[in-house]
């Protein structure tokens, strides 16, 4: 097996008081997707914001292709080639598709001659890159992002990745808020993605999307990690009943029960 392109060991994050992520190792190699899976609250969201460089963690290593990296800022991270599309946003409504497709990522050497505010050029780049990735209704690059559907702009943010060299590509949630055909598209271009030798992490609650796409999956739960096994070793079953987990059910369960003992104003009886 080749060498992980990333590799996080023992990862920890606190805010002030607030312990969120305990001791977190995990690696991601080319051309594979590593799901992420957890509840809510797990410490998914942190995590990616520690590799994106929004975070910094309060210990633990990050390695990028065998060397020890530091983030100082989101920008920091893209240029090491990291790329995320966050949970709630990564795009610009009121923006052009050509537009948001360069904000924020001035043209590289690669690129050498290109203007950014070359209007043309940039929708047409834009509405290629989508095209490729099998979006083909979209042929004007002056459309806002904000008549695009969420599919459509994860594709365009995804798209964006790909164009400008991304190694690793980290997608939080990116099927959460579509319907059923639009999912799939979107995971199709994550495989589109995988295939180009892209390192991808999919965040996500969804056990049968992360079945679909993922090679490699690491459960989240309350911060620490309850799982880390590859493609085949568990079932749907299994990894929904991680996801679950036992004991955290049993705990929620009591919280609802002391919550509505509580508005009901009377205590509990032990007769019931
Ligand atoms: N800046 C912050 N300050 C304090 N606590 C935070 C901060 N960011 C996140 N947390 C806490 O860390 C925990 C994990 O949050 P996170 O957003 O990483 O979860 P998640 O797994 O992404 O959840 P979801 O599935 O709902 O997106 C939560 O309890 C959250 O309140
Ligand atoms: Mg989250």
């Amino acid at each position: 097996m080749t060498m992980p392109l990333l590799k996080l060991t023992d990862i920890n994050k606190s805010f002030g008081p607030i312990d969120v992520l305990h001791d977190i190792s995990l690696d991601v190699r080319r051309g594979e997707v590593l799901c992420l899976l957890g509840d809510n609250g797990a410490g998914k969201s942190t995590l990616i914001k520690i590799l994106s460089g929004v975070h910094k963690p309060t210990s633990g290593r990050i390695e990028l292709d065998g060397k020890s990296v530091a983030f100082d800022s989101p920008r920091d991270a893209s240029d090491h080639g990291i790329a995320t599309v966050h949970q709630f946003g990564g795009t610009f409504p009121l923006m052009s598709i050509g537009r948001s497709f360069f904000v924020g990522a001035e043209p590289t050497r690669r690129w050498g001659p290109l203007k950014i505010y070359d209007r043309r050029r940039a929708n047409e780049i834009a509405v290629k890159e989508m095209r490729e990735l099998g979006i083909t209704r979209i042929t004007d690059g002056d459309r806002l992002v904000g008549g695009l559907s969420g599919g459509e702009r994860q594709a365009l943010a995804i798209a964006r990745a790909v164009h400008f060299g991304a190694s690793v590509l980290i997608l939080d949630e990116p099927t959460a808020a579509l319907g059923v055909k639009e999912a799939a598209h979107v995971l199709r271009i994550v495989l589109q993605a995988r295939q180009k030798g892209i390192a991808v992490i999919f965040i996500t609650h969804n056990v049968v999307h992360a079945m679909t796409v993922g090679d490699h999956f690491a459960v989240l739960i309350r911060g620490s990690k309850a799982a880390d096994f590859r493609k085949g070793e568990l079932s749907r079953e299994e990894i929904t009943d991680l996801m679950a987990g036992g004991d955290h059910m049993a705990e929620l369960e009591a919280e609802i029960a002391s919550y509505l003992v509580t508005r009901e104003g009377h205590s509990p009886s032990p007769a019931g």
